[in-house]
């Protein structure tokens, strides 16, 4: 297993891990029923967020923070979603890669997603 090392990577990894986060109903309708997106028109825009996350390239520049919090005045995103979604990510990134890049990747996206929960509990 080699380490995540470019936007190719980026987009096999992002890709299997949302087909296995629409595949859980317990969060995909978040996307298909409140958000109402498509993985089509979704994937680019977080292959481009993560390629500058963790490369530092590209040109991402939406507010991902306040994406989030809009859609928790939608539909709550409660402590269960988080827990699904990271174990997801966690596990998609250590099915398929091992090294520097595929620690900090988790570690980034556990740490987006603590800020994210800290900000809608203070806005709840
Ligand atoms: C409970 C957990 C989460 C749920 C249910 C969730 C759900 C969603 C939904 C429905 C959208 C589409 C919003 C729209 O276009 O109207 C979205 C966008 C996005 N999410 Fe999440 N999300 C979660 C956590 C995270 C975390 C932890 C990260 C980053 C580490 C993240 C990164 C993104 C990015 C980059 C976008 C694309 C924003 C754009 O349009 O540019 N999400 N999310």
């Amino acid at each position: 297993m080699h380490d995540i090392e470019t936007k190719q990577d980026l987009e096999i990894l992002l890709s299997k891990f949302y087909t296995k986060l629409f595949s859980d109903e317990t969060i995909s309708y978040i996307f298909t029923d409140v958000a109402k997106i498509n993985l089509e028109t979704h994937l680019p825009k977080i292959i481009d967020f993560w390629n500058l996350s963790l490369f530092g390239k590209g040109d991402y520049s939406n507010n991902v923070m306040k994406i989030h919090l809009d859609l928790n005045q939608e539909e709550k995103l409660n402590e269960k979603h988080f827990k699904t979604w990271l174990n997801t990510f966690n596990l998609t990134v250590d099915e398929s890669f091992s090294g520097k890049n595929s620690e900090i990747i988790k570690t980034k996206a556990l740490s987006i997603a603590t800020v994210m929960q800290i900000k809608m509990h203070k806005l709840s």
